[in-house]
Parts: C-alpha cells; structure tokens; sequence
C-alpha cells in the first residue's frame, strides 16, 4: 500500500495500482448501490472520484457521515475511469470519515461564493478551487524566485524584522514597543522615555530589508532578502497590505542599466515558472477570473519590457488624449491612473521609467549628474501598477551625507550605512518587488487581500 498525493495519482495512476488517500470531501452523488465522492487533498484542483459500493464495511454509517466538507481516508485500487471527466478513479476497500462536516452550518456549499464572502471565512477559505490555485501559484513564484537567484549564485540574506531605522522616510512605521501602554514611562518634558523601552529607543516593524542587504552585498556581492514587510499606510485599495512580503535583490558593482536587466530576466522566469509548473491552476485563472492571464504570461515572456525616463513620461502623459484626475506635471509623483495609461493604453506591456526627481525619491538613490533626477526605476505592470521599485544606490559619501540632511535625517542614526561608503564603498544597485503584486498580476486576482493567506490591511487582521 502506498500513500499518495492526488495530484500524482492524477497525473501518472495505472490501473490496478493499491493506494490511500487522505482528504476533504467536495461532493458526494449517491447512486443505487454505490456512490461517488470527490475527495481533494489540495495537491491540485480536479479532486480524485472515489467509488465506494454497498459491499464495503460500515457503508451506510460512512454515508451518513460523508458530507462536504469532511474528512476522509479511503483505501483501494485505482481503475480506469468508464466516464468521462477523469482519466482514472478509485475503487474503495476500506473508507474512514475522520471529521464530519454538518451539512446545516458548513460554510462552502456546492456553489459560487462571492470573494467578498470568502474573506469573511479565511479559515476555510483555502479549500475552494479559486483560493487553492491561487496558493497553489503563489508556492510556484516563490520556489522561482529562489531558484532565479540561487542559479546566479546569490546569497539569501535573513534581514532584521524589527529594525530602528525608516528605510522608505515615508514615515508609514508601526511601532514595536514592550511598554505596558496603560503606564508608559515618561521624562521631565512628559515625552515617552525611550530609554526604558526593551531596546533603549523607539523601535518598528521593518517597511523594507534594503539598507541591511546593501550591508551584505558590501561582503557578498549579490545577495537577496524574501520576507515579510510592513506599512501603517492607511489605504484601502486593491493592491495595498500592511503586511506583505518583498524579495530585494542588492548587487555589488551594479548600476542602474544592470538592476533593470536583472528585474526585467526576473519577471520573466518567474512567468516561465509558473507556466510551466501550474498550467491547470492557469487555465483556471485564464477562464473565472481574466480572461487575459495567459495572453499577459506569453507577452512578458517573449516581449522586451519598455524603458523611458520619467521626464519623457511626464511628455507623454501631458500630451495624453484622456482627462486624468489628477494633473500631470515635472516634479510631481506619477498618480496610478498616470502609470496605468502608461503601460496599459501606450505600451500594453510592462514599463519601466527610468530618473525620478530627486525630491520624490528616497534619500538612499543615486543622484543624478544634473541634480535634479536620481536613478531610480519603478516597474510598472499592466492592471497593477508598480510592481517593482529599484534603484542604484547612492555610493558617495558626501552626496549622500548632504541627501540625508536634506530629507531631515540624522546622518548619526545611520551612522553604520555610511561607513559602507568610507570603507571599500562601490557602485551597487537593487530593487524591491512587491510578492503579493506578481501573484496578483499572474493570477488576474482583482484584489491584493486574496493572494495572501491572512491578509493584514485597515481594520482587519482576522485570523
Ligand atoms: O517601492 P518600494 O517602497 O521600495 C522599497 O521598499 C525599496 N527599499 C526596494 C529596494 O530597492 N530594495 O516597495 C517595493 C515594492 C513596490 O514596488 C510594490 O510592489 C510593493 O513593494 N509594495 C507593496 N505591496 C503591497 N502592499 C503595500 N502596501 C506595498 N507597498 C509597496
Ligand atoms: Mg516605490
């Protein structure tokens, strides 16, 4: 006897074969006689069709119990199936029900259950066929992302989650405190006295691994970060978490030509990936949720990525045939409406633009010659928007020290990010990719709350 995921059952069963599986019951059809159950273990979409007949011990009792949504495991021997819909099904010995399932209150019932409604049930909500191929992709992504680095020979650097620095200066931190709130320590000037605190000063849950990678790329080379990062920005759109996960790559002896080759060779086998290892949980997407994924997979696998600066978008933009609503100019931050007409209506492909006015920029990214861009580049995805957000860094020490003052920070609290550039400092570059948005742009899923198991955003952190 051997035990078996379904999805290898599926794929290479043989006739006569003994097997067990475990799973959760989808739907069960009694018929006279017999009946069939689809039984699912997650390992794929299409479940596995049991037939248990009268003969088999306990068949009534087990009928009783074997309701959607309960668990079970069934031994016995796979035979060719005589109908259509699958290649090849199980004949059942022996069957055991390890949960029931009341078909009274268990939420999924056969039928289509709104996104909205699903977020309401996160803790069942993984074993419907839309939010399996959507884990199911998301595995695929992430093994692709290590694999994509790991070929390159980079090192996969663990970053600090609770950091005392802001990365981005957007001041979107969460605070991480071990003070009791109903008494916090106060000093003379009755301001919060840090000093008391578990780590001696006013301390926040990381917005980015970047300065910390740049560290390690001073020793490596090429290194990357994959975890989670957090953001008490208050927006409530499609494509924003308080927690998500980011993979930033830091590169030694690169500049900003060579960080857009690589993020562009990137996207691209990440595509490739998953093309080629989730094709049934694609061509799902492809028919409920856009009917445009796979067209979108082909064309960033095949297709060069557009590149402009930001100055010739700004042209573009301001000699654009639609009303935006908010107007474009030289100096301000591209709104989303700005970076969808960009690569969605002009380029109908991913974009990337190039040398950002530096005052909109972060304060880490390499200034430009003129003094007035830095060379930053945002990725930007059809349907999504930024994806991607990279830079070369800054790698001299009195032009960043000057940055640094400029967007009033204490060139003191950083005091260990600018000895990179007093002791053996080069030219280096990286960027950050957002995860949730890849899996978001590969699945076609409208919103950024279900490809995240527990999604965190504004007033939500159930489950
Ligand atoms: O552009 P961002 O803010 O860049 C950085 O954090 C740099 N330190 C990266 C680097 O150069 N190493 O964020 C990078 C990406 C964005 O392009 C976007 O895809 C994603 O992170 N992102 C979010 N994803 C989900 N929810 C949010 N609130 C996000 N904020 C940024
Ligand atoms: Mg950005």
């Amino acid at each position: 006897m051997i035990e078996i995921r379904i999805a290898e059952i599926l794929r290479s069963g043989e006739p006569d074969e003994s097997v067990k599986v475990q799973g959760w019951v989808r739907t069960k059809r009694e018929q006279k006689g017999f009946a069939f159950i689809e039984v699912n273990d997650g390992s794929s979409m299409a479940g596995l069709q049991v037939v248990v007949s009268e003969n088999v011990p306990d068949y009534e009792n087990f009928l009783k119990k074997v309701n959607t949504g309960a668990s079970v495991e069934v031994s016995g021997v796979l035979v060719a199936s005589p109908a259509k819909g699958q290649r090849i099904e199980l004949k059942a010995d022996s069957v055991t029900v390890y949960g029931e399932a009341d078909p009274e209150t268990y939420p999924l019932q056969k039928k289509r259950h709104s996104f909205e409604f699903l977020r309401t049930i996160g803790h069942l909500r993984s074993r419907t066929n839309s939010f399996g191929a959507v884990f199911r992709v998301r595995n695929a992504c992430a093994t692709a992302i290590h694999e994509f680095f790991q070929e390159r020979g980079f090192l996969w650097v663990h970053t600090p989650i609770i950091t005392a620095s802001d990365c981005e200066g957007a001041g979107e931190l969460f605070s991480v405190t071990g003070f009791n709130l109903k008494d916090v320590p106060r000093n003379d000037k009755q301001e919060v006295d840090y000093t008391k605190d578990f780590f001696g000063k006013p301390t926040y849950l990381t917005v980015s691994g970047q300065l910390e990678a740049e560290v390690m790329a001073m020793a490596f080379s090429n290194v990357y970060t994959f975890g989670p990062t957090f953001r008490a920005e208050n927006s409530n759109t499609s494509r924003h978490l308080a927690e998500f996960w980011m993979v930033e790559p830091e590169m030694a002896f690169c500049d900003l030509k060579g960080d857009m080759d690589l993020a562009e060779a990137f996207l691209k086998h990440i595509f490739k990936y998953v093309m080629e290892k989730c094709p049934e949980d694609m061509e799902f997407f492809n028919q409920r949720i856009d009917n445009t994924v796979l067209a979108t997979a082909e064309n960033i696998i095949n297709n060069q990525f557009e590149r402009i600066t930001y100055t010739e978008a700004v042209k573009l933009l301001e000699k654009a045939d639609v009303k935006f609503e908010y107007p474009v100019s030289w100096g301000s931050d591209l709104q989303s409406e700005h970076e969808r007409y960009l690569c969605e209506q002009l380029f109908q492909k991913p974009t990337i633009v190039t040398n950002y006015p530096a005052k909109i920029k972060a304060f880490y990214m390499r200034l430009d010659d003129d003094e007035q861009t830095v060379s930053a580049m945002d990725i930007l995805a059809p349907k999504i928007g930024e994806i991607i957000g990279g830079s070369q860094r800054e790698e001299r020490l009195d032009v960043l020290e000057r940055r640094v003052i400029a967007q009033g920070m204490k060139p003191e609290d950083l005091w260990w990010y600018l000895d990179l550039r007093r002791f053996g400092t080069v030219p280096h570059a990286g960027f950050g990719l957002g995860f949730e948005r890849v899996v978001q742009f590969m699945t076609g899923m409208g919103n950024i709350r279900d490809v995240i198991p527990f999604p965190r955003a504004p007033l939500s952190a159930d489950f």
